[in-house]
């Protein structure tokens, strides 16, 4: 056998600890908190199901075939975003296969192995993939737990000329914290004064609960270095696996070249059924059911907490998006405690699976869409005894 020379970002990239983890989680007696999942019992599957056999009856053969993206709807999208207060037409948008596929576009697009990029300490692991495992040389910078980003370690980062930065506006994953409105504007500010495109990843708007709704900082974007990425991965269904950016104009025949080379495009079956979803009308109800879900789901995760915990156990409350992060005392490593947590039927995600250059091996992230409010409260009961088990802890 030979030895094939295998490339550097091959050998950089991590599998993500958490696609294991949920291997781990998807045993049939286990409760999760672990993944980024969407109740499953509110997903629309009659609705979206009307919506593939509408679709495959009224087009035929057409709608199994290579096609362009599908206009109506990036002009749909590009509604929704005027809506939102960005400026927007559908020739700035563009269809991805999710939102992850829009940071690896993206990534492409701006950053080539050893530049400099800028990322949070703490950070979803699909955006480490885009930069860390780019080889990028990533500058980290800290993130407040109540008001987002801390904008003095990003101005100082900015000023190191990076090629770009990825910031999560709303309902962090996995921190549960959203940007300030300050943070948004004086972001886009900073943005344009240093040059430093930015990379609003955000998947997770639509899921507001609780609280004003947001601009995204793509709204206060004057010089055109804002790329906004959005995704119907949450706010419709996961598997869709349909997202997108909005960019501007005169970079789009690049990424639509970068796109292609990806997958050539989305499929057009999934974009007209979801653009049908969309165009009955049906976004915002299900909406409003799954947000409603989702806020008695975090408010049972809080009360499992403060019956369990409290004291010297803090965590985030988030006001809408899935996760939820809790910080322990020093003495508790939610890395060992993993095995026996197992063992009780129960897995999280060690907060240190985030961490980019390592630590915060006292957090972990609790999803609470996925599960009842009272298996929630028996997932919390049982972490609780794990974690009161091992006899240094608390
Ligand atoms: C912050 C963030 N960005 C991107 C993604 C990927 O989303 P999509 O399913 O649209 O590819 C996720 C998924 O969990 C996420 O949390």
């Amino acid at each position: 056998m030979v030895t094939l020379h295998l490339s550097h970002e091959s050998a950089n990239l991590k599998r993500s600890v958490i696609r294991d983890l949920l291997s781990v989680a998807s045993a049939p007696d286990i409760i999760s908190l672990a993944g980024g999942l969407p109740a499953s019992e509110y997903l629309p599957i009659e609705q979206y199901q009307e919506c593939l056999d509408t679709v495959l009856k009224r087009e035929g053969s057409r709608i199994l075939q290579y096609s362009p993206q599908y206009a109506p709807l990036r002009a749909w999208i590009a509604e929704y975003m005027v809506k939102r207060g960005v400026t927007c037409t559908p020739s700035e948008v563009i269809i991805t296969n999710g939102a992850q596929q829009g940071l690896a576009i993206l990534s492409r697009l701006l950053l080539d192995p050893g530049d400099p990029a800028v990322i949070e300490q703490i950070t979803f692991t699909g955006i480490q993939q885009v930069t860390v495992g780019r080889g990028a040389a990533v500058i980290t910078v800290p993130t407040d737990l109540e008001t987002g980003v801390d904008l003095d370690a990003l101005e100082k980062a900015f000023q190191r000329q990076p090629r770009l930065a990825i910031l999560i506006p709303d309902f962090h994953n996995p921190l549960g914290v959203s940007l300030s409105l300050e943070k948004r504007q004086r972001i886009a500010e900073l943005s344009a004064r240093y040059e430093v495109p930015v990379i609003e990843d955000d998947p997770y708007s639509a899921l507001r609960f609780e609280g004003t709704p947001l601009p995204p900082i793509k709204c206060y974007d004057e010089e055109g270095t804002i790329f906004y990425l959005g995704s119907f991965s949450k706010m419709l269904a996961p598997a869709v696996r349909l997202g997108w950016i909005v960019a501007p104009t005169d970079l789009i025949p690049r990424i639509t070249a970068l796109r292609e080379s990806f997958d050539l495009e989305s499929s057009i079956l999934t974009q007209t059924a979801v653009y049908e979803f969309l165009a009955h009308g049906w976004m915002d109800e299900h909406l409003r059911t799954f947000n409603a879900a989702n806020l008695v789901r975090r408010n049972a995760l809080i009360n499992a907490l403060q019956q369990h915990f409290g004291g010297e156990v803090r965590w985030t409350e988030p006001e809408g998006g899935l996760f939820m992060w809790v910080t322990f005392p020093e003495t508790v490593n939610t890395w060992e405690v993993f095995d026996q947590a197992v063992k009780q039927k129960v897995v999280y995600v060690p907060g240190g699976a985030f961490a980019v250059e390592g630590g915060y091996t006292n957090t972990m992230r609790l999803n609470f869409s996925n599960a009842r409010p009272e298996i929630i409260q028996e997932a919390i009961s049982r972490l609780a005894t794990v974690i009161q088990a091992t006899p240094e802890l608390l």
